[in-house]
Formats: structure tokens, C-alpha cells, sequence
């Protein structure tokens, strides 16, 4: 069963539009010459309009970083699943800074990840453990527990991808070793065919997220249920984001 491998940059709250622009004018060409893989960037929201201009209908694929759930009204400062509709072809939901700094539960998470799917969106749904959960033993339970929240038929059928980032991964240049990564991935691949069934679990892309760089993406992109990556502060620098995308096109592009 072969899954076309997926590679998504994460920007985080960096770059205004202006840098934003300049970075996607420098990776543009690059990535556009590397196939096999598919490629997403997920700028702010205020550089989403500037970005689609720029990529226009090539190959390189357009993320947004959040969405809300409700589809209009009054909810001051948020961005509805039909404003990103057209715009954006993925939307990360569920980013564990989102869990931490934003107080986004399980059942939000879902709630947002069952509206963008309603307007085509495809979630980038984002699950992992923290340190303290991962020392504790607990790192399948808290799995098993956000992915039961959200683990709806229906979004698999509509595109949604699988992000495991364990948080204590995230930004800290600490990355889980292939191995581990491809257990737990293995896993999650698990917990989706016992729901779903192998037809769904064997078609889901599920990337691992945490410190990924042009000097490891290499070792989880040989492992067998690694589909790609979720890479955050690797993907600001045009050089690297392109080198990992090229590595996972040599290993694994379809
Ligand atoms: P990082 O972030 O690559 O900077 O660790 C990954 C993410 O948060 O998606």
C-alpha cells in the first residue's frame, strides 16, 4: 500500500507578510521541481492571500495553522472553516501549543476538525504525549484518548492527516529516535484499523512532528509507517525545508 508522502511547514507566529513572501519566492522553484512528495506550508493567517498568489495552482500546497468551529458571528478574532475554504487545502488543528497555551481541549479539537472537513478542508490532526506522560508510561493511553475523540470515520474519508508530535519534541531539538517514532506511529496505525479497518488505516498519512531537520528527516522517512513530516522551526529556512523535502521525494516519493 503506498502513501504519497507528505511534508508540512509549520510556521508558527513567524514572518511578517513581507518576509513571508520573500521566504516562499526562495523555496517556490525548489520545491516545485521535487516530486513523489506532497509539500505544504502553513504561514500565518494574514500571509495566506499573499502566499496563494504566489503558488498559485502549483504543486506546492497551502496550510493554515488553526481554524474555529462555528461557521460565522460573533466570536471576535477567529477565522471560520468557510474563510479558509478555497484559500488553504490543509488546516493543523489540534498543534499541542494550541492544547497548552490555548486551552483547546479533545472535544474542541474535534468540533474543528468535523467543520473543516464539512467545507473540504483536510486536517492535519495533531496528537502526542508530554514528558511527564511519556515518563509515566502513559504515552498509548493519552493517544488512544485524543484519538477516540476524533477518530471519526467519516474524517479519514475526508483526507485528514496524522501528526505525532510528542511535546517534549517540539522546539527543543530533542527528537524521538526513528525507532520510537515508528512504534508509536505503528500504534496509532493500530488503534485506527481496530475502529475503522485496514482499508482506512493503511490509506491514513501519519507524519511525525518534533525538531525534524535536514540531518534526521532521512532516518524517519526509512521507517515503514512514517508518511513524512510536521516541521516547525526547520521549515523557516529555505535550504533546509528543501533539502528535507528532497530527502523524503528520494526516499519514499511516489
Ligand atoms: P519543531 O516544531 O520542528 O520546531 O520542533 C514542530 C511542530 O511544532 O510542528
Amino acid at each position: 500500500m503506498s502513501r504519497t508522502p507528505l511534508i508540512a511547514g509549520n510556521w508558527k507566529m513567524n514572518t511578517t507578510i513581507e518576509e513571508a513572501v520573500s521566504l516562499i519566492k526562495t523555496m517556490q522553484p525548489g520545491l516545485e521541481k521535487l516530486r513523489g512528495v506532497e509539500k505544504v506550508i502553513c504561514p500565518p493567517f494574514i500571509s495566506l492571500m499573499a502566499a496563494r498568489a504566489i503558488i498559485g495552482g502549483s504543486t506546492v500546497k497551502l496550510g493554515a495553522q488553526n481554524v474555529f468551529y462555528e461557521e460565522k458571528g460573533a466570536f471576535t478574532g477567529e477565522v471560520s472553516p468557510a474563510m479558509l475554504a478555497g484559500l488553504c487545502d490543509y488546516v493543523i488543528i489540534g498543534h499541542s501549543e494550541r492544547r497548552q497555551y490555548f486551552g483547546e481541549t479533545n472535544e474542541i479539537i474535534e468540533k474543528k476538525i468535523k467543520a473543516a472537513v464539512k467545507v473540504g478542508l483536510r486536517p492535519i490532526f495533531c496528537v502526542g504525549e508530554t514528558l511527564e506522560e511519556n515518563e509515566a508510561g502513559q504515552t498509548k493511553e493519552v493517544l488512544g484518548r485524543q484519538l477516540l475523540a476524533s477518530a471519526d470515520r467519516f474524517y479519514f474519508l475526508g483526507g485528514c492527516v496524522i501528526a505525532y508530535e510528542p511535546v517534549w519534541a517540539i522546539g527543543t531539538g530533542k527528537s524521538a529516535s526513528g525507532d520510537d517514532a515508528n512504534k508509536t506511529i505503528g500504534f496509532i496505525r493500530q488503534f485506527i484499523s481496530k475502529r475503522h479497518g485496514n482499508g482506512i488505516a493503511n490509506t491514513v498519512r501519519i507524519l511525525y512532528g518534533g525538531s525534524v531537520n535536514a540531518a534526521n528527516i532521512a532516518e524517519y522517512m526509512r521507517k515503514s509507517d512514517i508518511d513524512g513530516a510536521l516541521v516547525g522551526g526547520a521549515s523557516l529556512r529555505a535550504d533546509e525545508f528543501l533539502s528535507i523535502v528532497k530527502q523524503a521525494s528520494d526516499i519514499k516519493g511516489v
